[in-house]
Order: structure tokens, then C-alpha cells, then sequence
């Protein structure tokens, strides 16, 4: 057997001088490639005589491995001087200030919502949600308006093309009204709950788009009146709108969920083209604009709904949201609110951190 101590010499010095991960992994390649020294080696082992065999293959064998260790050692030496070589040319200058990120901010729509929720938490209103996806008994039925009740045509409805289990016809909810009689259901009376939310019309032009947002307000007690209803709605007004000089004027109406039912009217100026709120609408340079439904519980709903209409009486309006948050905050075109331009959201939207946010912390299931 040839002697293979030289080469092994020359490899581990070899390798011992190698300055580069690519010249390391040429000495291995010539060493123990599939056609290296060392490989080809082992190869003869397969001609030699057993004896011969007994003493040559742990000799080869270790050649190897002393070749294979040393490479290993080497190459963790060249990986870590590249990567101390990085570190040195490379600096982090901390001073430097960071990109500006993009901020996002509360949409209008959930900035009223949240200021909704909390002028009425402050008169003891707690926030009850109801499903977008409705049945035609809480949308129409249980609100007085059955099958042939002409009122039920009047809305422009999306209808699902399934029924549903029970047969009845599902929807999307057109106004927050349901949520009058899921909320009776659950809790019963008394009851002082607003629900804000979303609601769909099959409806679209320049003041109507076919999802917009209401907010309900119900309050079930003994002895309940209009005039109740009349000062929780200017109370109302004055803290959203921030002026004492509300007024309001409840204008004889009708809705079949309600009896008496009223509409309710703000006084307001125009200052240019916009309309601002306050003062008596018969005053000199103002006038009168509509702002919700409202009125007194019909009995019939209290009735379908589980409450005893002898016991106890209520009031409901229903406000669009959408409505009042562009008086509030100067804007013209309901289509704005809903086409996500983030200029228009930028200059109308409000930051997340300036004021804390109730919409994801309030819910009164129901
Ligand atoms: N649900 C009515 C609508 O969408 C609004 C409304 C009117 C709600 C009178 C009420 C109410 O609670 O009492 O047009």
C-alpha cells in the first residue's frame, strides 16, 4: 500500500493556509470528493487481501477523518473572521431619526359612535348590539308592520335569496329597530339601551347610499312620557353638538312601532354653505331640519316583545348617524364617508390616541 502520509501533510497545511471558504472547499472537494485522493483509497481497500484489508482501511479511515476534522475547524475560523469583518464595516448610526410611519385614524362615523355611547352612558344608556342579517319578524313583524302593512314595502329591502330553517324570509336589517325587541326579549323591563350600527337600504344616489348607520334609543319604565323623550333628546343634542341654544320641535308623524309618533326637527342657520345648529328654527334667518323619527312605544310591540304595555310605557327614536356627524363636523357628501379615500380620511378622521375609543369596550349583548 502506498504510503499517504505526505499528501495528508500537504492537505492539512493546505488547509491550515486556506484564507477563503472557496479555496477551503476546493481541498476538500480534491481530498475527499467523490474522486478525491482519499475516496480513491478506499476504493483499493476492495482488492486487497483480507490481511492486507485488516491493516490499510483503520489507516485510510483515520486519514479521513483528521482531513475531515480539520476542515470543519477551519471553516468555523473563516465564517467567524467574515463575520467580525462585517461587523467592523458596518455601523448603526442610532442618532439617525426613524422613517415616519404612516398613521391610521378613527373614521368619523366610529368617532360619533364612541361619542354617542358616551353622552348616553352618562344618562344611564348601556349599549346593545344586534344582527345585521335580521329575519323579516324582527325587522317588520314584531315592530307592527305585518305582511300587508304598506309601510313594509316602503323600505326598499335586500332580501336573501334562502329562507330561513323556520321559513322566514332573512334580510339585512334596514334600520337598528330590531334591536328594540332583542333587547326586550333578553332583558325585559326596565330597559334604557341605545344601538348604533349599520343598516341597508336598496337605495343610492347623492344623499343615499345602500349601507348607512343608525343608532336606536329605547327607554321602558313605569309612567314614561313624551316629555321624557323631549329632554333625553335635548340633552342629547346639547352635550353632541356642544351649545346650550338647541332646540327642538317634535312634529306629529307617524311610524307603526310608535303611538304618538313624532318627527324630530333642529332649529339651524346657514353660515355660507353650511348648516349650523342652534337657535329656534322660526327665528329670524333660520329654520327647521328633520333628524330622526321618534315617539311612544306602541303597545303592540311592547306586547310582542314580552312586555306588559299596562305596566309599563317607553319611548324609542331612531337618529342617522351619518346624518348627524356631517352637521357636527362640516362635511357635504354623505359618499365620502364610505369611498375610503385616505386624503378625505386624513383630513376628516381623528386620532386613535388623542381620545380613547368606547366602540370596542361597550356591548350589551342581545
Ligand atoms: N326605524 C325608523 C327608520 O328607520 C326610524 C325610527 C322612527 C326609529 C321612530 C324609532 C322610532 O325608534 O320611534 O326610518
Amino acid at each position: 500500500m502506498t504510503d499517504l502520509t505526505p499528501q495528508k501533510d500537504a492537505a492539512l497545511s493546505a488547509i491550515e493556509a486556506a484564507d477563503t471558504l472557496d479555496a477551503l472547499e476546493a481541498i476538500r472537494l480534491e481530498a475527499l470528493g467523490k474522486k478525491g485522493w482519499v475516496s480513491l483509497a478506499l476504493k483499493t481497500l476492495g482488492q486487497m487481501s483480507p490481511e492486507e484489508r485488516q491493516e490499510a482501511a483503520p489507516a485510510i479511515q483515520a486519514i479521513r477523518a483528521q482531513i475531515a476534522d480539520a476542515l470543519a475547524t477551519r471553516k468555523a475560523e473563516l465564517e467567524a473572521a467574515e463575520l467580525e469583518k462585517q461587523l467592523a464595516s458596518e455601523t448603526l448610526d442610532l442618532t439617525l431619526p426613524a422613517a415616519e410611519l404612516p398613521r391610521g385614524s378613527v373614521h368619523p362615523v366610529s368617532q360619533v359612535m364612541d361619542e354617542l355611547a358616551e353622552i348616553f352612558a352618562d344618562l344611564g344608556f348601556a349599549v346593545a348590539t344586534g344582527p345585521e342579517i335580521e329575519d323579516d319578524w324582527h325587522n317588520f313583524t314584531a315592530l307592527n308592520m305585518d305582511e300587508s302593512h304598506p309601510a313594509r314595502a316602503m323600505h326598499d329591502t335586500f332580501y336573501f335569496p334562502d329562507k330561513a330553517e323556520d321559513g322566514a324570509s332573512i334580510l339585512l336589517r334596514t334600520h337598528t329597530s330590531p334591536v328594540q325587541i332583542r333587547s326586550m326579549k333578553v332583558h325585559g323591563a326596565p330597559i334604557r339601551i341605545i344601538a348604533p350600527g349599520r343598516v341597508y337600504r336598496s337605495d343610492s344616489d347623492a344623499t343615499h347610499t345602500p349601507m348607512f348607520h343608525q343608532v336606536e334609543g329605547l327607554v321602558v319604565d313605569k309612567g314614561i312620557h313624551l316629555g321624557h323623550l323631549k329632554w333625553t333628546l335635548e340633552t342629547f343634542f346639547k352635550a353632541f353638538f356642544e351649545r346650550e341654544d338647541i332646540t327642538l320641535r317634535l312634529r306629529p308623524s307617524y311610524f307603526p312601532f310608535t303611538e304618538p309618533s313624532v318627527e324630530v326637527d333642529v332649529g339651524y342657520s346657514n353660515e355660507g354653505n353650511r348648516r349650523v345648529v342652534g337657535g329656534h328654527g322660526d327665528a329670524e334667518g333660520h329654520d327647521w331640519m328633520e333628524l330622526g323619527g321618534s315617539g311612544m312605544v306602541n303597545r303592540r310591540v311592547l306586547e310582542m316583545a314580552g312586555v306588559d304595555p299596562d305596566e309599563y310605557q317607553g319611548f324609542a327614536f331612531g337618529l342617522g348617524i351619518d346624518r348627524i356627524a356631517m352637521l357636527k363636523y362640516g362635511m357635504n357628501d354623505l359618499r365620502a364617508f364610505f369611498d375610503g379615500d385616505p386624503r378625505w380620511l386624513s383630513h376628516y378622521g381623528f386620532g386613535a390616541v388623542d381620545q380613547p375609543t368606547l366602540s370596542a369596550g361597550v356591548g350589551v349583548a342581545s
